[in-house]
């Protein structure tokens, strides 16, 4: 399994870390984000991360800015994106579990990052539940 992260500079600390727990766990991981705290607009990475996972370079997304938003608004402009943003572990679950989210998106301002383990760690592994939350996938696209 190959995950992609990206992150802009307020997300610069947590990925570093994130990568390292996650080759650990045995997970190839290709790095789309910034790794300096100078500041950049987080489409420059978000794109890219995009473009991968609907090319199949990827299997699945890890995004990080500030609030989350910025990153999660330019990911599901791509067709074939589900990009939602987690805060804390069961919705990390739930973002998997609903809304088969193909990519996590984390506020880092706004949580631990003992969080940041907790909330993929529940998002990796929530299985999908299909059913009526497929229907609600299915009737997204206007
Ligand atoms: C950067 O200051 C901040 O705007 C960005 O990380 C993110 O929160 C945007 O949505």
């Amino acid at each position: 399994m190959t995950i992609g992260i990206c992150n802009d500079h307020a997300g610069v600390d947590y990925k570093n870390s994130l990568v390292q727990y996650l080759r650990n766990k045995g997970y190839e991981v290709v790095n789309f984000g910034t790794d300096t705290p100078d500041s950049i607009d987080y489409p420059e990475v978000a794109h890219p991360l995009a473009d991968a996972l609907l090319a199949g370079k990827i299997d699945l997304g890890i995004a990080m800015c500030g609030t989350g938003n910025g990153m999660a608004l330019c990911l599901n402009h791509h067709k074939g994106i589900r990009a939602g943003i987690a805060w804390n572990p069961e919705v990390g679950r739930l973002v998997k579990a609903h809304n088969k989210a193909n990519v996590l998106v984390m506020p880092a301002r706004f949580i631990s990052y003992p969080e940041v383990e907790a909330i993929v760690d529940q998002w990796l592994t929530a299985p999908f539940e299909g059913g009526r939350h497929q229907r609600r996938i299915d009737a997204i696209e206007p």
